[in-house]
């Protein structure tokens, strides 16, 4: 039997592994400097918490959940998302008292939906929230920090669209106004489901007649309630004052029930319709209170890692591959081989990234595995060497060769480490 990574799955290995773990983390240091802590939550929940905070009437919900009894049968679902299990983190274990406000997490999240590129069963996130801060520049900084995260990783080109999706005052009316505009309208078989559970995700359909049906409908924006135009104004001035370039798009309306007023996408250049959004977020002003915490506005965002490597390798961004390249320990003997294990252990724990040849096979086969490994320093420990306390070391680049006295091997190869820690992937194994 042949075994295989069930559908809508990937396997990350290098250098791909590499890069993203080395994305990640430039991003989590912009993460930081914006105030943010990491959070981590479970990845299965309880059902009902996605039910109550994603919505009943969403397509997550209704058809995307990984739900299943466990052997209590009890019902829990894989996240789809991490905003729920931020917020029942956040009230659990009473966040607010701590002073915790600003978390992010990164981790796989699910949805069993039809795969394709940029759209998988597994994919995963890296995610933002903050609790407790309404003002419209909190909107605005957000947004803000979404692209300096992605500038880091060296993405250029993206585009901001915004909406606000109004607040329990103004969107009832609203969902009510649009039902009874296009109640015989001839939309399609879903718009018309949509537009009994969840009138507003009819503006979102992608099917050209419905979009040409609901052309003429006044839209959200257009019905806001005093105060969430003015906010949503409020935030617009904001951006402009900040030189950040959006869209509003009355379009907009994100595919989960909880938001409130402000919300967005980043979109990828160039790319229409599906799968264009390197990632979104936007205000969620009543979900703490929801899950039985105090009344706590909050606003989040999230990027899809996946969408963002596949950005990354379309734009070129070369700032995070390459394969670390190690010092590449050669020994003839058993002793050699302990006396390179006493010199790696400190290497490694000041940083640098080391192998020991352990193959027991001749120089020749030795010197060919630290080509493979694309050692950038080989360190050789043959018995002469060791009958004189001193180890040769080798520029793998230059060829050229030095004999150092044992006690200076460390500083001397460190050294030489540093002039070339990381270079392009040598060709994979076997393929060559
Ligand atoms: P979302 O728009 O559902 O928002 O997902 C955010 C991003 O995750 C998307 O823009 C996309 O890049 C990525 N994504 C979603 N589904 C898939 C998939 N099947 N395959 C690959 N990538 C995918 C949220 O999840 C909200 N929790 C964001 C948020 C945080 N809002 C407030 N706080």
């Amino acid at each position: 039997m042949e075994y295989r990574a069930p559908k809508g799955t990937n396997d990350f290995f290098p250098p791909r592994s590499t890069t993203l773990r080395r994305a990640i983390s430039a991003m989590s240091t912009v993460l930081e400097a914006y105030g943010f802590e990491p959070l981590e939550t479970p990845i299965f929940e309880e059902t009902p918490l996605f039910v109550r905070t994603i919505g009943d009437a969403t397509d997550v919900v209704q058809k995307e959940m990984y739900t299943f009894k466990d052997k209590g049968d009890r019902s829990i679902t894989l996240r789809p998302e991490g905003t729920a299990g931020a917020v029942r983190a956040y009230v659990e274990n009473h966040l607010d008292q701590l002073a915790i406000s600003r978390l992010f997490y990164v981790g796989p999240m699910f949805r069993y939906e039809r795969p394709q590129a940029g759209r998988y069963r597994q994919f995963h996130q890296l995610g933002a929230e903050i609790f407790g801060e309404s003002h419209p520049l909190v909107d605005v900084e957000v947004i803000d920090l979404f692209l300096a995260m992605c500038t880091t990783v060296g993405l250029t080109g993206l585009s901001v669209t915004l909406n606000s999706v109004g607040c329990a005052e103004c969107r009832p009316a609203y969902a009510q106004k649009l039902q009874e505009m296009l109640k015989d309208a001839p939309l399609c078989e879903t718009c018309k489901a949509r537009l009994q559970s969840n009138p507003m995700r009819v503006l979102d359909c992608k099917n050209g007649d419905c979009r040409s049906l609901t052309r003429e409908v006044p839209t959200l924006v257009e019905c806001l309630c005093s105060a969430c135009a003015e906010y949503h104004k409020a935030v617009q001035s904001g951006l402009e004052a900040m030189g950040i370039p959006y869209t509003n798009d009355p379009r907009l309306v994100r595919g989960l029930d909880y938001y409130t007023r402000t919300a967005f996408e980043i979109l990828i250049p160039g790319k229409e319709g599906a799968q264009n959004a390197v990632g979104g977020g936007g205000r969620y002003d009543r979900l703490v209170e929801q899950l039985g915490g105090r009344p706590t506005p909050a606003i989040g965002f999230a990027i899809g890692l996946e969408r963002l490597q596949l950005l990354m390798e379309q734009q070129n961004v070369t700032r995070f591959t390459g394969r670390p390249r190690p010092v590449y320990f050669l020994a003839s003997s058993e002793a050699g081989q302990r006396v390179a294990m006493t010199i790696a252990g400190p290497l490694r724990r000041a940083g640098v990234p080391v192998t020991v040849d352990l193959s027991g096979g001749n120089f020749k086969k030795q010197f060919k595995n630290a080509s493979r490994a694309n050692a950038r320093v080989a360190v050789i420990l043959g018995d002469d060497e060791l009958t004189r306390s001193e180890v040769a070391i080798k520029d793998m680049d230059t060829q050229q060769q030095q004999v150092v006295p044992l006690d200076q091997a460390a500083e001397r190869i460190r050294s030489l480490h540093e002039q070339g820690a990381s270079g392009p992937a040598p060709a994979a194994p076997g393929r060559e």
